[in-house]
Parts: C-alpha cells; structure tokens; sequence
C-alpha cells in the first residue's frame, strides 16, 4: 500500500502553519514508549497528530513548526529526534537520527531530542503564540513552563499566548485527501474480509475468542500489522457492555454474537460492527430488534449527504428505533439516565433514550474516534466532500431490564458501517460485509456446507 508521500506530509505542515499568526510556534509532541510490564513495552504507536505533520514513526520525537513573520518562506519546521546509538539499533532496528531526519523527511533541520530544553526557550519565549495541547499530558505542560521560565531568565519576556493545536489541526484531518481514502478503504476491505471469517467460522461450542482470532488473523494476513482498537467479540448479554473486550465467554446456540473490530492499514482505522446468530438462523425476537436497526442504519446512512449536519444522521436512527421499539411494546425510555451513565464520551450522552444509549456517529481516520477537538459543538457541523464518519445505531436490552418482557432481554445490537461522504452522497467503504438478515444467514450457511 503506498504511504502518503512526502509532498503531502509538507503540504500539511504548510496548511497548519497558515493558519497560525506571524511568529507563532506549535509543539507537537510524538508518541513515548510506553512500558506493559517487567522490561516489556506495549506495541509502538504514533500518536496521530504527529504523524499526520511528519510520518515519522519513532519515539520520543518533538516537531515544531515557527510561523516567519515574512510570509511563507520564512517558516520552519525543525524536528527533535532520538539519536543514533549501535546497541539500540542492534535490538530494535535502525534510527533515522538527526543527521539524516532532516533530508529525509522534508524538513527544514533536525536536532537530538536531548537538546530540546536548551533550543525551545529562544522559540517560544520570541514567540507571538504558543499552539499546543496544554492539559493533557502533565510532562508536557511542566517541560513547557520549564522552557518558558528558562527563556524567562534568558531576559526574553515570553508574552505569547498559549493556544490550543488540536482546534486547528483536527479541522485539516477532517478532510481526507484521496491517498487518505485509499488508505481506508484497503483497511475497510481487510476488515470486511476479518468480519466475514468470523462469521463462516462461528458455532456453538467455540468461544468469543475464537472468533477474535479470525479477525486478527485476516487483518494480519490482508497487510495490516494491528487493530485499530481492542475487538470486541460479544455474545448475548455481554453485547449490551458497549466496550465489552474480555472476550471469553463461550458461543452459545440461540445466542447472537456481535462483533465490533477494525484494522488499522498505514495508521488509518477502519471500524465495523456486525451482529449475527451464533447458530446461524436469527430467532422471531432477534429479528424483530435486528429490522429496527438495520432500518434505522439504512435511513441514518441517507442522511449523510453533503450539506446535511452531522446530527442528522443520528436523529433519523432514533427516529426509527424509538418507533420500531414502541411498536414491539418496549418502552425505549423508561430508566434514562439510570443507565445512560455519567461519563458522556464523543459516544455516549446521557439525554438519550436508555436502550438506545450512544451516538450514531464519530469521525473516522487515523484515530478510530478521529477529530475530537473537531466534533461538532454547539454550532450544527455541515457535511462535506472528504469527511468520512461512522454510522453505527444500536439497541441493547440489559439482562435485568424488567420494563422489557423476558424474550427481549439480553438482546444487543448494533451494525456500524464506515462512510465516505462525497459530491454524490455517502459511500459506504465497509459494503462488503453484509448485513440484511437473509444475506447473513446465506454466507453462515454456505460456510456450514
Ligand atoms: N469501536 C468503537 C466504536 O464503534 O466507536
Ligand atoms: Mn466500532
Ligand atoms: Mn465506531
């Protein structure tokens, strides 16, 4: 698959760098290893920012972009890397280095990342604004108030106001170019593929597990190296725990099983959500809730047209799935905020029905939950050609839901699909899994011989 070329990654900087004022610097700091036990460290990954400015995959790096106050070239992008050092490199692969970083990613010098606290006093202490994320990593904001103390000292007065970075930076990464999208469809495709192994391979007598390794499996085996988050394999009642992961429970006759896994190819998740009959055939009760959010799926996913707000989508699922609930005699509301919860994440908002408790969509990119500080406020967000989101209604009936009557309990289900808004209107990059009940049963069927 072909990484996003250079050019690109300096295109980027210079959109980000236009939308900063003369003389003003942003820090973006990379990804550090993080330790998961003993001398172990978890696998490495980039934070996305980071890598959307630089493609630069090590650790410990720092890149800083100073806006000239002549136009654009005056503007710099200086990068703070790990050096060079033969036993580490006899463990764990070559560095780039400072030496070489520079030519090779396009940018304009490259420093050790040991001389960072002596070269950021004199940038941000001249600086007209610092464009950081002030707040969200306690060793950040501390080393910052260290270099601007140090520039203190140094008799420059620093008088540049701190500003956010992600405001800016994730309303670039909202616009996908079209080697972005060639990127999500390959890790759509690949995830497709995981999904419907599951599928062929799910039966009673496995476990949850089982079905994770076929997704792993084909991820790996399609050219991704990772998921783009923990998969959650869900059988009965545990689908109604959104972020279920233990995935240990065995696969049970009557059960459905839902599956909620993504790869990630060239940094760029994929997202996808299916929930299917562990046996193979849906029951009368499944069906019924299943129609509700396959409807529900459908109209949310026509309401993702260019120009359309964001919420639109959202409101037509719940349109339907509190129409499709009363007329199965659910109450969809009847203990909202019991369960709702009280930590609202981009998913979740305790306003909503009970049984109906997450959002219908998130942005979609190189984080599978992309463009935080871009989510739409309170201002309706409008959708646009390059926007690529997710759209993924769900019904879940705890267990212990008593209002419901005892065929519905324990019933969870969602069916996400990722999708490409374009002049013409949504593509569903993620088509390929199916997801109509008789189609389902088909491919579980024939895999049955
Ligand atoms: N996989 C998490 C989500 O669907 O948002
Ligand atoms: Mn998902
Ligand atoms: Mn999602």
């Amino acid at each position: 698959m072909k990484p996003i070329s250079l050019d690109e990654h300096r295109q980027r900087r210079r959109s980000l760098l236009r939308l900063m004022a003369p003389g003003a610097v942003a820090v973006v700091p990379g990804a550090l290893s993080v330790r998961r036990n003993g001398d172990v460290d978890y696998p490495f990954r980039q934070d996305s920012d980071f890598w959307y400015l630089t493609g630069f995959g090590e650790s410990g790096a720092t890149l800083v972009l100073r806006r000239g106050k002549d136009g654009d070239a005056s503007d710099a992008a200086i990068l703070f890397c790990q050096q060079r050092n033969a036993k580490d490199e006899l463990y764990n692969g070559e560095r780039l280095g400072p030496e070489r970083a520079a030519e090779a990613l396009g940018l304009d010098s490259a420093h050790p990342a040991s001389a960072l606290d002596d070269r950021l006093p004199p940038l941000v202490g001249a600086a007209s604004a610092i464009h950081c994320a002030l707040g969200e990593d306690a060793a950040f904001d501390q080393r910052l108030s260290g270099w601007l103390a140090k520039a203190q000292n140094q008799r420059l007065r620093p008088s540049g106001e701190i500003r956010g970075l992600k405001p800016l930076l994730h309303e670039l990464r909202l616009f996908k170019s079209s080697a972005e999208v060639e990127l999500m469809r390959r890790a759509a495709a690949i995830t497709v593929e995981g999904h419907l192994q599951a599928q062929r391979r799910c039966a009673p007598g496995g476990r949850e597990a089982d079905l994770e390794a076929e997704l792993l499996y084909a991820f790996l085996r399609g050219g991704a190296r990772s998921s783009a988050y923990p998969s959650i394999v869900a059988s009965g009642a545990n689908a109604c725990v959104l972020h279920y992961t233990a995935n240990a429970a065995p696969l049970k006759a009557g059960d459905l099983v839902l599956i909620d896994a993504g790869c990630e190819v060239g940094h760029y998740a994929a997202d996808l959500t299916r929930t299917f009959p562990v046996s193979g055939r849906f029951s009368p009760a499944q069906a019924a809730l299943y129609e509700i959010v396959l409807e529900a799926q459908r109209q949310a996913i026509a309401a993702c047209q260019p120009g359309a707000a964001f919420e639109a989508a959202d409101e037509a699922a719940l349109k339907v799935m509190v129409a499709g609930l009363e007329r199965l005699g659910i109450d969809p509301s009847p203990t909202a905020n019991d369960t709702a919860g009280e930590d609202d994440d981009a998913n979740g908002d305790a306003q909503r029905p009970a049984l109906c408790p997450h959002r219908t969509s998130h942005w979609l990119g190189l984080d599978v939950h992309d463009c935080s500080a871009a989510q739409p406020g309170d201002e309706p967000r409008a959708l646009a050609p390059g926007m690529a989101l997710t759209v993924e209604p769900g019904i879940y009936i705890p267990p212990q839901h008593e209002a419901a009557a005892a065929k519905w309990r324990g019933i969870g289900v969602r069916i996400e699909d990722d999708v490409l808004i374009t002049a013409d209107g949504p593509e569903v990059l993620t088509e390929g899994a199916p997801k109509d009940i008789a189609e389902i049963e088909r491919v579980m069927a024939a895999s049955r011989g």
